[in-house]
């Protein structure tokens, strides 16, 4: 048997359907919204990646901070015999876990992307003989089935990326979780903290406006697939502190009254002038709400290491 495999359970044409219900519903809906996934082509793949290298951006060097110190840890707690990453891209923050992870047998990466899928697992490979890779294509907020691959197992989500769902969705995601895996089963996982406005606020806000070009690369995306007219000049990045949902906000401010026309849909969507348009939360946690939404999931928080300065952590817990 190869030991790389990939299955594909995201229908070829699902991404399609799911940016167009996406961009009616958000843009028809008041206030303006779109989730943030739609970030995420190729282009805004490259924008991210040079986002996690700015010097404003803490949480990726925080987070590969604290996998480094507690790779270890990880693999003594849970003695894993296959890992799971969600939204695993190029697998660089886990080659360090899985290089700690010496009863690891199977690495099953998640990602709607199969380059960076297929990528991953060569190198991985490479590193590792024996390793036996089963590459999943799919989309983890849909109907995510596993491979039958030997426990116990550990379903890694890191990057803070649970912080970009809302919170009845992170619920349900959870939830999800907790079925996909078997009692003893443990899930790592990554959230930023909450800190101060000004820090949290600069991490989403650089002044070399590479996070500007991420959030704006959206409309590109939109006038690419759905032959839409945004012209990304009219809209200016913000970033905001939501102190009392514990989430920083990307907006797109319109600088003018201004009408779109998305063809793909048979929509012409009208912006007042300095209306905004929400293309992203990303939530900031503290240690008893994550255990408190963990244990609403039945799963039960075992440890929470965070990086020397406090400001991002790794939770472990076990699925009951
Ligand atoms: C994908 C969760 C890592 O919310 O911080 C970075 C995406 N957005 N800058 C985050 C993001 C703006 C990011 N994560």
């Amino acid at each position: 048997m190869s030991p790389f495999s990939l299955t594909r359970t995201l229908p070829a044409d699902a991404t399609a359907a799911a940016l167009r219900a996406d961009v009616r519903r958000g843009l028809t809906h008041s206030p303006k919204e779109l989730p943030p996934k739609w970030f995420y082509d190729a282009r805004g793949s490259e924008l991210f990646d040079e986002i996690t290298r700015l010097p404003v951006y803490y949480p990726t060097r925080a987070e590969r901070e604290i996998l480094l110190a507690r790779s270890g840890a990880i693999a003594a707690a849970t003695g894993a015999r296959t890992l799971i990453e969600l939204g695993s891209g190029s697998s660089d923050k886990t080659r360090h876990l899985i290089g700690a992870l010496e009863s690891l047998r199977t690495y099953v990466p998640v990602d709607v992307s199969t380059s960076a899928l297929e990528a991953a697992g060569r190198a991985l490979l490479a590193d590792r003989p024996g390793l036996t890779v089963h590459a999943l294509v799919a989309d983890f907020q849909h109907g995510l089935t596993l491979p039958d691959t030997p426990g116990p197992r550990l379903l890694a989500f890191l990057g803070g990326t649970l912080g970009n769902l809302l919170p009845a969705e992170r619920a349900v995601f959870l939830h999800e979780m907790h079925a996909l895996l078997a009692p003893g089963d443990a899930l790592l996982l990554g959230t930023d903290l909450v800190k101060d406005e000004a820090t949290l606020v600069a991490a989403y806000d650089d002044p070399q406006g590479v996070t500007a070009a991420f959030n704006k690369n959206v409309l590109h995306v939109i006038n690419r697939e759905l032959d839409a007219d945004f012209d990304p000049d009219d809209f200016a990045h913000l970033a905001r502190w939501n102190a009392d949902d514990a989430w920083i906000e990307m907006r797109l401010r319109a600088r003018h009254a201004l009408r779109v026309k998305i063809p793909a849909l048979g929509l012409a969507v009208p912006f007042a002038a300095g209306e905004e348009l929400r293309t992203e939360v990303s939530a900031k946690f503290r240690e008893a709400g994550v255990r408190a939404e963990l244990a609403a999931a039945g799963m039960e928080l075992t440890h929470w290491w965070t990086d020397a300065a406090g400001r991002f952590a790794l939770s472990l817990s076990v699925r009951r």
